[in-house]
């Protein structure tokens, strides 16, 4: 049968860091796919493919077979509303990552109004499935065990953008609620670079951290006092606790294998870290890899406001991180091991090695300066 007449998956938020990943994922294993892109078609065609290239997947091949097609439009107002042949299910991955509201209505346009607007389209074309990314960070302040469930009463939240996701949620739970609608959510965590390679395009985070520890060395270090430069500071947190990062491609596989697979469909999947990397582990990873060393782990209280010359430089510009250092929930990953065992699929444990492939790849990249950060 030819690839057109296959039905497709209409794709949102192709362009995105976990976007690119999925196409690719989904494009190598045979899957029509119709993607929503902004701008003009001609100028999101090439982004796309610039964006696909260095990932192994060439987009302009699967256009001329008939496998991709790419349309115009956005969340929520301009959704096409054309013939696109046969479309079965909808992957929601467009989603504006603003942590709080600044006047031009995100992220809550996109995130809830762009959802209610994906639902009524899928409504009124009798589509039956829907596949949504969401966040780990739906659960808000929730704390302990996160499981793989809706999270009623509405948590407390750090962000407006985790508001958004959850409320997003809410509106695709009432859509699965009515007969025949088959709702998967995929929940990631905080995302980094390829497990391999390093590569990434979005440079939040994780890596501005890394970035500022890279200035705190330069500035801290002079003549004579070697490769290990010392530098005594506080580290607001526990040595034991965890930050969940997760690698993009991981992610990515793991959507894939859903989408491609009905029977495990309908479920909320954590893909998140089952073993994320403990502060401990993260200080020496700095430590090593910047040539460092002095720092020591202290009460988030007595830390945050209060800081020497060397932490303000860690923790007065990156207040960011301060609630997860606090908020380090346990996320439950059973329909997520689940799939993973069924597909054979290890996760990439980020060891020291793994870390220090990241910090590479971003040292290279200049840690991204010039594109735009994201922690959420
Ligand atoms: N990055 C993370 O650490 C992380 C963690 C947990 C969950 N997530 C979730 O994962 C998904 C992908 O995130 P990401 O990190 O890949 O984000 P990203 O790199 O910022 O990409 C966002 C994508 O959504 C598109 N988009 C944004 N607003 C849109 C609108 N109004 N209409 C149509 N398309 C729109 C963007 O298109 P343009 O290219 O045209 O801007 C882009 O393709 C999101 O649902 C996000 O909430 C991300």
């Amino acid at each position: 049968m030819r690839a057109d007449f296959l039905p497709a998956t209409f794709f949102t938020g192709a362009t995105g860091f976990l976007g690119q990943f999925v196409l690719r994922d989904l494009l190598v294993r045979g899957h029509r796919i119709v993607a929503l892109v902004r701008g003009s078609l001609s100028d999101a065609t090439v982004r796309l493919r610039n964006l696909l290239l260095p990932i192994g997947v060439d987009i302009n091949e699967y256009i001329e077979q008939g496998q991709l097609r790419l349309v115009d439009g956005a969340l929520p107002d301009s959704l096409p509303e054309g013939d696109l042949g046969p479309i079965d299910s909808v992957i929601n991955c467009a989603a504006s990552i603003q942590l709080f509201s600044n006047g031009n209505g995100d992220p809550f346009k996109t995130n809830v109004a762009g959802t209610q607007a994906m639902i009524d389209w899928v409504e009124r074309r009798g589509i039956r499935r829907i596949f949504a990314v969401s966040t780990a960070y739906t659960c808000g302040w929730n704390s302990g065990v996160i499981r793989e469930e809706f999270h009623h009463p509405e948590p407390k939240f750090q962000t407006d953008y985790e508001r958004s996701k959850w409320i997003a949620e809410c509106l695709l739970q009432e859509w699965s609620a009515r007969s025949g609608n088959v709702l998967t959510v995929f929940r990631p965590s905080f995302l980094i670079g390829d497990s391999k390679s390093g590569y990434t395009t979005q440079f939040g985070g994780f890596y501005q951290f890394a970035r500022l520890v890279s200035v705190l060395k330069q500035q801290f270090s002079h003549n004579g006092n070697g490769d290990r430069t010392y530098i005594p500071l506080r580290i607001p947190g526990r040595p034991e606790d965890r930050q969940n990062i997760v690698p993009v491609d991981y992610v990515a596989r793991m959507i894939a294998e859903v989408v491609l697979r009905p029977e495990f469909q309908g479920r909320i999947y954590h893909l998140t870290n089952p073993e994320p990397p403990t502060n401990d582990l993260m200080k020496r990873c700095y430590e090593d890899y910047f040539g460092l060393h002095g720092g020591y782990f202290a009460d988030p209280d007595e830390v945050v406001g209060k800081c020497s010359k060397a932490e303000s430089l860690l923790w007065d510009r990156y207040e960011l991180i301060t609630p997860r250092v606090v908020h380090t929930p346990h996320f439950d990953v059973r329909n997520a091991r689940e799939v993973a065992a069924a597909i054979g699929l290890e996760f990439p444990v980020l060891d020291k090695q793994r870390i220090f492939t990241m910090f590479d790849y971003a040292a290279a990249h200049r840690w991204g300066r010039g594109t735009d950060g994201f922690h959420g």
